[in-house]
């Protein structure tokens, strides 16, 4: 792999390139070996209907769970309450994190994005009696609203699949109202672990879904400095921790995909893919599992006065 492919993960762009999404359309065809490169999540809008819900599935699947529900409480509490509230979550997927901000007692309308037509599909038909909501397909880079629409704008592990999420803030920052409150939620994917011992082979399969499913699972180690370059001022972010101990429901998950993952790209063969698999099951049989990734919010404000803009101008748009 070259450094230049390494890349791939960074904000920056290499030598030469404007641009990450410069480089990307004008350079040869990344190896399917290159982190993020294979992330479905990352080019949703593209995927075949058999793949698209199969992900919608994953979503709901995750999103029921019990602890993934108490972390949504954990990080939607953080918001600030107002009276007659406009919510915007950008890359919401099926509805989950939407359902739940639409129940927030003061909010009065909930718009949800995202580029894949079939989670705005399924999102809509899980939401249907539920006049707060709406649903439309549209890409976070370019989002399809006018200036200072939203009081409120929501990421939920979507961040860290945006392939330009410089842009996605930006485009957060320009519909919000000045004064408005942005809230990201991402998981430290790189954190990942349900090693028990350095050698544990079971990582392995959990690295490699992670490679497969995040497109960068640095993002938020970087979120302070992406916030700021966009205008938005942040508080410290909030550490929140998904553990599952003795049984798992989520984290064994990503060892079956990471170990098919890794059987389909010939890393090793199907026998011991299925190895692998069978000691997560042994593992949550024995009640020894342990799975751990850790997730952090953070909390920002589209200020007042935004540098470069004279006062009166964002007094202005204060009022709009
Ligand atoms: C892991 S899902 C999270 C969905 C939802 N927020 C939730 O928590 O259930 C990541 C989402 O990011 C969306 N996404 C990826 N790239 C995007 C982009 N450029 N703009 C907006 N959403 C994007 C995907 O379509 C997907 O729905």
């Amino acid at each position: 792999m070259t450094n230049a492919v390494r890349l791939r993960t960074g904000t920056e762009a290499p030598p030469g390139h404007s641009s990450y999404r410069t480089y990307m359309t004008t350079t040869a065809p990344v190896p399917a070996t290159a982190i993020g490169s294979a992330d479905p999540y990352a080019r949703s809008a593209g995927l075949d209907d058999a793949t698209a819900g199969m992900l919608a599935t994953r979503l709901e699947t995750r999103g029921a769970q019990p602890q993934q529900a108490a972390l949504r409480q954990a990080f939607l509490s953080r918001l600030p309450r107002r009276a007659g509230a406009r919510v915007l979550e950008v890359g919401c997927g099926t509805g989950i994190v939407a359902r739940d901000l639409a129940a927030i007692p003061g909010v009065a309308s909930v718009a949800g994005v995202d580029p894949s037509r079939q989670f705005i599909e399924r999102a809509r038909s899980l939401s249907r009696d539920d006049a707060v909501l709406r649903f439309e397909a549209g890409d976070g880079t370019a989002l399809p609203f006018g200036d200072h629409q939203f009081d409120v704008a929501v990421f939920a592990t979507t961040l860290c699949h945006v392939i330009d999420p410089r842009a996605a803030l930006g485009e957060a920052f320009r519909v919000l109202v000045p004064g408005g409150t942005l809230l990201v939620f991402d998981g430290d994917y790189a954190t990942a672990t349900v090693a028990q011992d350095r050698d544990d082979p079971l990582q392995a399969c959990v690295t490699a879904a992670v490679t497969r499913l995040v497109h960068d699972p640095w993002l938020v180690r970087r979120l302070r400095t992406l916030l700021a370059a966009a205008g938005f001022v942040a508080l410290d972010p909030e550490s929140h921790g998904y553990v599952e101990s003795g049984t798992a429901t989520y984290m064994s998950t990503l060892v079956d995909f990471g170990a098919s993952a890794l059987a389909q790209d010939a890393t090793v063969s199907a026998k011991l893919a299925d190895a692998l698999k069978a000691e997560a099951r042994d593992r949550i049989a024995s009640g020894t599992f342990f799975g751990h990734i850790a997730y952090a919010s953070v909390l920002a404000t589209r200020p007042y006065h935004t540098p470069g803009l004279p006062t009166s101008a964002t007094a202005k748009l204060a009022t709009n």
